[in-house]
């Protein structure tokens, strides 16, 4: 059973210097980063495209021993996941959202021996949840609009989700990390982490911040 009440912090690289993404992805390490946070986006299921499994791939490369935290913002998860899974990724999140069988697509992410995530915007109803929350290894708790870095966290509209989650995990004896994503900074991290949050995404905060490391040890100590 993982500790919930250590912080892990994904850094999203959708907020870093491609021209050296490599080197960016091996800073993020070395200045204090747990995990290395992917948002796939298709411009579909939101209005922007990011990138795709060969990107991710070149992420693997480059640091081969990085728990890499894929957070898949696609109108058909279900028919991409072994281009990530062939990328070696560690976590793969799909949004409850879109019409396919999400079941079946967290069994299969499961069976493919990595963690499963649940991801739901902030107009998403966590009872919508409830059903998948014993096949998931992480509930993300969108705490923006997804589509795009630098928005404004959400604290009236997610907080109570995440406190709710909480709740729900210790009455029904289930295990899953709970990552808030979207406007996560020191401050927005700590409100979070008060809620139950114990992973914490920031793209901003972390790689437009002059100090990343000093960036870090906010998101992890505030
Ligand atoms: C939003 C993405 C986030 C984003 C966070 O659609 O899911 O992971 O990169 O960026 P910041 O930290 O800038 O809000
Ligand atoms: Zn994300």
């Amino acid at each position: 059973m993982p500790d919930f009440n250590q912080r892990i912090i994904a850094p999203s690289l959708l907020a870093a210097d491609w021209t050296k993404l490599g080197q960016e992805c091996r800073r993020t390490l070395d200045a204090g980063g747990d995990w290395l946070h992917l948002d796939v986006m298709d411009g579909h299921f939101v209005n922007n495209i990011s990138y795709g499994a060969n990107f991710v791939d070149h992420v693997r490369q480059s640091v081969p021993e990085a728990f890499l935290d894929t957070h898949l913002m696609i109108e058909c998860p279900d028919q991409y996941l072994q281009g990530f899974i062939d990328a070696r990724v560690n976590n793969i999140s799909i949004h409850l959202e879109p019409a396919y069988d999400i079941s079946d697509t967290l069994r299969r992410i499961r069976e493919s021996g990595i963690c499963a995530g649940l991801a739901i915007n902030p107009a998403t109803p966590l009872e919508k949840a409830e059903p998948f929350l014993d096949q998931i290894d992480l509930l993300l708790i969108m705490t923006v609009v997804p589509g795009f870095g630098g928005q404004a966290f959400m604290e009236s509209e997610t907080m109570p989700k995440v406190a709710a989650a909480c709740q729900l995990r210790t009455s029904r004896g289930l295990s899953f990390h709970i990552e808030v994503d979207g406007g996560i900074d020191g401050k927005s991290a700590a409100i979070a982490a008060r809620h139950g949050a114990n992973v914490f995404v920031a793209g901003t905060s972390v790689f437009k911040a002059d100090d990343m490391a000093a960036a870090l040890t906010a998101l992890r100590e505030s």
